[in-house]
């Protein structure tokens, strides 16, 4: 069952969004030569707990870490330890919270300086994915038009959407009702409607969509070893148009 958010419950899931969004614009801004995951995800449980929330991914199925950081050909679930980010790596970060009694999830690639042009490509193609799959989350389609959005734009760019991971329904549980695959013809599955709240999230890769889970049992990564970019808003679906996008920081 996918569950539609009251006024009350819309208002909650503003809350613990913007407080997610907070944070990961800070994380985005620290991201730097030398600086190593495990900083990240120390820096990530202070600005979490300082806004009196708590990080929904610790824990979580026994995830030892605050965020999730994900490098080059890291795709997500990267665990934050004594990695140092260098010069030109693309850094994807992930960070979800629970404040009260709802989730907030967010994600976005940092690129870091000066990039190779196609990493580049690959991180504007993810951005427009997300950009366009938030655009087909209306009330009268379907979840598959999500799905289209991001496959078909992936594809048009010779990038191909990884397949064995989702985005997702969202609210008092980090994962709900719905499942929201990245690719798929469109018209098919659950009926969007007004109150639903999805964490859409494109994992792009520049080349084939396989991936493999390492032996800590997290890391998720290409098969090939080419890059992967990941970008993700909780939004909520709105009477008509597009959605509202609640994973915003108060000041970007
Ligand atoms: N944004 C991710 C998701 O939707 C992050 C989960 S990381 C985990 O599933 F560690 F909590 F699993
Ligand atoms: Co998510």
């Amino acid at each position: 069952m996918i569950t539609i958010k009251s006024r009350e419950e819309l208002c909650c899931m503003r809350k613990s969004n913007r407080i997610a969004a907070g944070v990961l614009e800070a994380l985005a801004r620290a991201v730097a030569p030398n600086v190593t995951t495990g900083e990240l995800d120390v820096y990530g449980e202070e600005l979490i707990r300082a806004q009196g929330a708590r990080s929904a991914f610790r824990g979580y199925r026994g995830y030892p870490g605050t965020i999730c950081v994900s490098i080059n050909e890291e795709v997500v679930h990267g665990i934050p330890g004594s990695r140092r980010i260098v010069f030109g790596d693309l850094v994807s970060i992930d960070v979800g919270v629970i404040y009260g009694e709802f989730v907030g999830d967010n994600a976005r690639t940092v690129l870091v300086g000066v990039c190779d042009a196609e990493h580049q490509r690959l991180a504007a193609v993810g951005r427009e994915a997300l950009k366009r799959a938030m655009d087909a989350a209306r009330s009268g389609n379907r979840v598959s038009d999500i799905s289209h959005a991001i496959e078909s734009t992936a594809r048009a760019a010779g990038f191909h959407p990884v397949r064995d991971f989702v985005g997702h329904g969202i609210g008092r549980n980090m994962h709900e009702e719905p499942q929201i695959p990245n690719v798929g013809k469109p018209g098919r599955g659950s009926l969007l409607r007004e109150g639903m709240t999805l964490a859409i999230e494109p994992m792009i890769n520049m080349g084939d969509w396989k991936v493999t889970t390492d032996r800590d049992g997290w890391t998720v990564r290409t098969r090939d070893r080419l890059p992967s970019v990941h970008y993700e808003h909780t939004v909520a679906v709105t009477a008509e148009g597009p959605p509202e996008i609640l994973s915003l920081a108060d000041c970007q």
